[in-house]
């Protein structure tokens, strides 16, 4: 008996023994094929953090593998093994089985689950870190071939990133239990989706059900800025391979915590401090939160009731429904769009235009465009494309677009952007009109004060029969309207201008161009400027010269020259630039040693400069530019070689009214002129557009368009680039001295859209818009070219054959300026 009890008691001590020297063996982080651990044992991460075993949820006697917080006596698991597979029995065991895969088996030595990696061979082990990453290591090169962070449960950790692995294609997410007593893989996921821009979703099976909205550089545009404390550790980051993910990051976080992915599809961040959880963040804070909840072009405020509205100048498409408070169907246009082209011109009353929505998290799905880098060009480039519902231009990422119907759209209280909604004409909320009339009237009132005070002065002047007094007062007020006109005016004296000129030397002379000499001067407080003196005769008035001076000095572009003022006196008007000490392309492009200066970076550079102002002149709401003397000799550049155009006014300070599609007067340079301007003195951007491609393909070839190539058989640059074209040899045309190689793609597609700039019918030119999507490869597929207008050459070798009653002033590169009679 004694025997049998001592005996009990060695075996029991032999037991205690035993899981003595197991619990001790698994104070390591380290799992192998010998060191596996059994259900009741753990491992625990080498700084303490995590720990690694089996556990049983809530409510539930299901055994599963998982990793939980040191500590935490309800052993939250934020990871999962066998997720799909639970143990029923307290018989399994996790190890490295024979091929090398962490495995957790069951009593009877199945496989529940496994790493399923195929590689694997012998000497692999498991290690738990203490960022709570499970790792299977191959011992002898420690590479990791398996990581539990790339195969996560519902649990996002600092170190773990979601988002798209670009070597293997695998996008890694969240996915919720089935119920908090149920590990298995719900139906909600949460990661990120790049549909141009990434962004978060959680979707609930394959449909999205939140949306973060875009990262900003800062926070995702979707979240209120009370929680971009949550947003601030969310990072994007792109990886070497191309990977773009968002990584969870706590470094500057006091808290030890994660984010979770609930069973109900919702998205806490939550942290566990060492006795108690505390839930700090939610996702979804109200109905609005759902992804589409209003339907298309329906608006969710959850401060209103109901929260879903139309957009202005939508209404519900099912009104029945919609009453219902069942929104799915959502909201259609009251007025189909009109779309008008701008180019068509005309009628322009008519045009569509577009509501602005604050504080708004953006729609779905938006398209981002690189081209047009400051809103004015987002928004006419929205404008110009029929198939452009709405744009938002966001700091941090810029112009966004949508063409499919807005949804997902709703307030967010104290953040979000300003959204723009295309609108045809007709539903476009006046209030900018009544705002005019307001401001009109304000006016005509301070007019009418101003004119009662003048007369109230005078009256008391009168009466105190103090001249003298009655008089000072007068004049205060006649001083004080002059003060604000001048404020205005960029007006400069003559004198002034003379004395920065040194009376308009011939040394400060910097060039002649067609509407007179330009002069370098600098000012009495140092700043250098260029005065152009314009030719006598302009047939234009001294108010209306005054006024255009002050409109065109407002256009601000950095490919733009500034303009900064004018002077007229007498006879003489003049007008004031900024300088530009690098002076003009022409300078560069045509000189055998300067060419090599101009590399073919720099080169695209300027072709990309000039088109962006060119987009500027041509777009600009409050003043459609068409410059109608674009040449090499009219693009100045500044000292780091940025283009910028000049002499972009002098087409509407000369030109009368530029509305009309016709002129009299032909402004322009021989060689740049479409055929339609210069035969017909039709002009449109696309004339402008024909000048940009025969400055292109000067820039790309080093040559003039006007001179003669005889010797390759072509009588222009045009005409050698059409030849070149039709025998496939576009490379011939390349400047040689454009040094290095590897941009050759780039260089002949410049070429094409070229080629497509200059052809002779202005109705197959593209508008600039497209020219610069072009050029920047936005647009792939580009078409084959028509033949170019070759009128420019006729002109040169047959002058009569185009004008038969007109006098030519000049050939070459100075801009004429002759009266058609037409
Ligand atoms: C577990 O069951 C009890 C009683 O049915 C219930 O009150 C509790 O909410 C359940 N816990 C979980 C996590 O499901
Ligand atoms: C396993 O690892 C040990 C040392 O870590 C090494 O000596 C042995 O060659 C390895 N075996 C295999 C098959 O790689
Ligand atoms: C793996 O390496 C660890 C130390 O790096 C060593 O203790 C262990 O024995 C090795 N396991 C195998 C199977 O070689
Ligand atoms: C993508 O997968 C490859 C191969 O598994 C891995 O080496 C790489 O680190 C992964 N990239 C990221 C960003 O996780
Ligand atoms: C998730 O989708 C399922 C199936 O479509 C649906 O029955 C359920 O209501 C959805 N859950 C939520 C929270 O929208
Ligand atoms: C950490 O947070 C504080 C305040 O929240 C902030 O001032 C500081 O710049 C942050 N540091 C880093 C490295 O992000
Ligand atoms: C953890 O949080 C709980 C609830 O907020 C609090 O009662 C407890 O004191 C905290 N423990 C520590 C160690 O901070
Ligand atoms: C919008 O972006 C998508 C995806 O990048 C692209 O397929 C589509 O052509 C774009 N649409 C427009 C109008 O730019």
């Amino acid at each position: 008996m004694g025997l049998v009890r001592s005996m009990i008691n060695l075996s029991y001590f032999l037991v205690f023994l035993s899981s003595f020297c197991l619990e001790f063996g698994h104070s390591t982080d380290t799992i192998t094929a010998l060191n596996f651990i059994k259900d009741s044992e753990t491992i625990v991460s080498n700084g303490g953090r995590f720990l690694l075993g089996f556990f049983s949820p809530p409510n539930s006697t299901y055994r599963y593998v998982g990793i939980w917080y040191a500590g935490d006596s309800t052993t939250r698991a934020i990871w999962v093994a066998n997720r799909n597979k639970p143990l029923k029995t307290t018989s399994g065991i996790l190890t490295i089985s024979e091929d090398g895969n962490l495995a957790v088996l069951d009593g009877e030595k199945t496989i529940l689950w496994s790493s399923y990696v195929t590689s694997s061979a012998s000497n692999m082990s498991a290690r738990l870190l203490d960022t709570g990453n499970l790792v299977l290591q191959e011992n002898t090169t420690g590479l990791f071939t398996w990581e539990s962070f790339q195969h996560p449960s519902d649990s996002w950790f600092a170190d773990m990133k979601l988002g798209t692995n670009a070597t293997t294609g695998k996008n890694v997410r969240l996915t919720s239990w089935k119920s908090p007593s149920d590990p298995a893989v719900g139906t909600f996921s949460f990661g990120t989706y790049s549909f141009n821009l990434p962004e978060m979703y959680i979707w609930n099976g394959s449909s999205p059900y939140f949306r973060s909205g875009p990262w900003n550089g800062m926070i995702f545009i979707g979240s209120p800025t009370k929680k971009a404390r949550y947003a601030h550790k969310v990072l994007p980051e792109q990886d070497k391979d191309g990977s773009s993910y968002f990584a969870f990051d706590f470094s500057n976080g006091s808290a030890q915590g994660h984010v979770v992915l609930n069973a109900e599809g919702n998205l806490l961040e939550t942290s566990f401090n060492g006795t108690d959880w505390v839930d700090t963040f939610i996702a979804l804070m109200s109905e609005c939160d759902v992804y589409g909840k209003c339907g298309e072009f329906g608006n969710c405020n959850p401060k209103n009731k109901p929260i879903c509205s139309c957009l202005e100048g939508f209404e519900p498409k099912n009104i029945e429904e919609w009453s219902r408070e069942d929104w799915t169907s959502g909201c259609v246009r009251r007025t189909p769009l009109q779309c008008m082209r701008i180019n068509t011109g005309g009628q322009e009353g008519k045009k569509d235009g577009f509501s602005k929505v604050k504080m708004m998290q953006t729609p779905s799905l938006a398209n981002w465009s690189s081209v047009y880098l400051v809103e004015d060009e987002c928004r006419y480039g929205c404008l110009e494309d029929c198939s452009c519902l709405g744009y938002a231009y966001v700091t941090g990422i810029g112009c966004m677009v949508w063409t499919r119907d807005l949804i997902d759209l709703r307030k967010v209280p104290g953040g979000g952007v300003d959204l723009y909604v295309r609108l045809a004409y007709s539903d476009l909320d006046k209030k900018e009109e009544v705002k005019v009339i307001v401001i009109v009237t304000v006016i005509i009132g301070i007019v009418f004060m101003a004119v009662c005070t003048l007369f109230l002065c005078r009256w008391r002047a009168k009466r105190k029969e103090g001249r003298h007094q009655g008089f000072q007062c007068e004049e205060n007020l006649v001083d004080n309207m002059n003060q604000d006109k001048l404020q205005e005016l960029p007006i400069f004296s003559l004198e002034e201008l003379a004395s920065a000129t040194n009376n308009f030397h011939p040394s400060n002379k910097l060039g002649q161009g067609g509407f007179g000499p330009v002069y370098k001067g600098k000012l009495l407080h140092g700043q250098e400027i260029a005065v152009k003196r314009l030719a006598r005769n302009s047939g234009q008035g001294l108010e209306e010269f005054k006024n255009e001076v002050i409109v065109i000095s407002k256009l601000q572009h950095r490919n733009l020259v500034r303009l900064f003022g004018g002077c007229v006196e007498g006879e003489e008007k003049l007008l004031v630039y900024e300088y530009m000490p690098n002076k003009s392309l022409d300078t560069f492009l045509f000189d055998s040693i300067k060419q090599e200066l101009l590399d073919w970076k720099k080169r695209f550079h300027i072709i990309e400069g000039i088109g962006r102002g060119l987009l500027y002149l041509h777009r600009d709401s409050r003043l459609k530019i068409i410059h109608r003397d674009l040449k090499a000799s009219n693009i100045l550049l500044d000292e780091e070689l940025n283009p910028k155009i000049s002499d972009f006014g002098m087409a509407r300070i000369f030109g009368g009214n530029e509305d009309q599609a016709n002129t009299k007067r032909v402004v322009g340079t021989y060689g740049y002129m479409s055929p339609e301007y210069a035969m017909e003195g039709r002009f449109s951007e696309k004339s402008d557009v024909f000048s940009f491609g025969v400055l292109l393909l000067e820039i790309v070839s080093g040559r003039k368009n006007t001179h003669f190539y005889h010797d390759e058989g072509s009588v222009s640059l045009l005409g050698l680039a059409w030849k070149m074209w039709n025998i496939d040899n576009l490379a011939a045309l390349v400047d040689p001295k454009i040094s290095g190689s590897g941009f050759e793609k780039e260089i002949l597609r410049c070429i094409h859209v070229g080629l497509l700039c200059v052809q002779e019918f202005a109705k197959d030119r593209p508008t600039i818009p497209i020219v610069i999507s072009m050029l920047r490869s936005e647009i792939v597929d580009l078409p084959y070219p028509r033949q170019p207008g070759f009128a420019i050459n006729q002109i040169i070798t047959d002058n009569e054959f185009y004008y038969p009653n007109q006098k030519v002033c000049s050939i070459n590169n100075v801009t004429v300026s002759m009266v058609h009679g037409r």
